[in-house]
């Protein structure tokens, strides 16, 4: 079976990077302008044709279980006032897909999160959605870019982008196995973080999207230990390489890195100049501010 049609968003990060906001804030909900981030990132899936998706929480990420569920006195009280479009855009958040929810109960590590997917995953290959890397402006949503890539080749499929060579020490870079060539092509290893751009294999990061294979749960269980006491999610496809061929999908739309504060505010920007209620006032802030 080589079709994927499930999904899984991990969420059970502490969020170290935008504290003290997520203290007591999941960092998924906080909003790229009026919109938590986590919303962008289940609509990649489901405009890539996803309907079942599994959200990986911890006991502090409540919020976003209410995100996504009924709030029938905000709805009723919108009504009342005669709101009744926004009563209906509240509503819509509600239905937007069937999500399920599972604790990982420590934050050992990206592969560990995973790994609690196993029984939603029931014998299927996932989708993987990381909430940092928020993928816009594109006539196709990258994570279907991936799953067409998985239904054809049936390998690993990574979601890569090129990277300036000084910036690919903050990601896992990939080693094609012959040229980098066309917009899916196979690799031969992965170097997590490599500290000087000469260590690099590439210039090809691996950017939060992933297609994992059945198996990849067996592979996480014999995984062990990596970079700070953790389960590593690229050691684990690392590990899996012996098992099956792994390929980079460069996809296509713009991407923002939204776990890195600079990133966060380059997404506020462009969301905001895309948006008709917005953009006139923005710009000429923007303008104000270089004149
Ligand atoms: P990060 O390494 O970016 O960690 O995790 P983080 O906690 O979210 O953020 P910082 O770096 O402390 O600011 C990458 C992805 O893996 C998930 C995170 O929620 C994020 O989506 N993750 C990480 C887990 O679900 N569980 C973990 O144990 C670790």
């Amino acid at each position: 079976m080589n079709k994927v049609t499930k999904a899984v968003i991990p969420a059970a990060g502490l969020g170290t990077r935008f504290l003290p906001a997520t203290k007591a804030l999941p960092k998924e909900m906080l909003p790229i302008i009026d919109t938590p981030n986590i919303h962008y990132i289940v609509k990649e899936a489901v405009e890539a044709g996803i309907k079942d998706i599994l959200i990986i929480v911890s006991h502090a990420k409540e919020p976003i279980e209410d995100y996504f569920d009924v709030n029938y006195e905000l709805e009723t009280r919108l009504r009342e006032a005669g709101k009744e479009k926004q009563a209906e855009e509240i509503r819509e958040i509600a239905n937007i897909a069937n999500i399920f929810y599972v604790r990982q109960k420590e934050p050992k590590g990206l592969g560990n999160a995973i790994s609690y997917a196993r029984s939603f995953a029931s014998g299927e290959p996932i989708a993987v959605l990381l909430g940092d890397d928020l993928i816009d402006d594109s006539e196709r949503p990258a994570i279907g870019e991936l799953m067409e890539a998985y239904e054809k080749t049936e390998g690993t499929i990574l979601g890569c982008r090129k990277v300036p060579r000084e910036r690919l020490k903050k990601y896992g870079v990939v080693k094609p196995t012959t040229k980098a060539e066309g917009k899916v092509f196979e690799v031969s290893d992965m170097i997590e973080k490599p500290k000087d751009p000469s260590l690099a294999p590439s210039d090809i990061a691996v950017l939060g999207r992933y297609v994992l294979p059945p198996e990849i749960f067996d592979v996480i269980d014999r995984t062990p230990k990596g970079v700070g006491g953790e389960i590593q999610l690229t050691d684990a496809i690392k590990l899996s390489l012996q098992l099956r061929k792994c390929y980079a999908c460069l996809f296509t739309g713009q991407r923002y890195d939204i776990g890195d504060k600079f990133g966060y505010i380059k997404a506020t920007i462009d969301f905001a100049l895309r948006r008709d209620d917005l953009r006139e006032d923005v710009l000429e802030y923007l303008r104000h501010l270089v004149d």
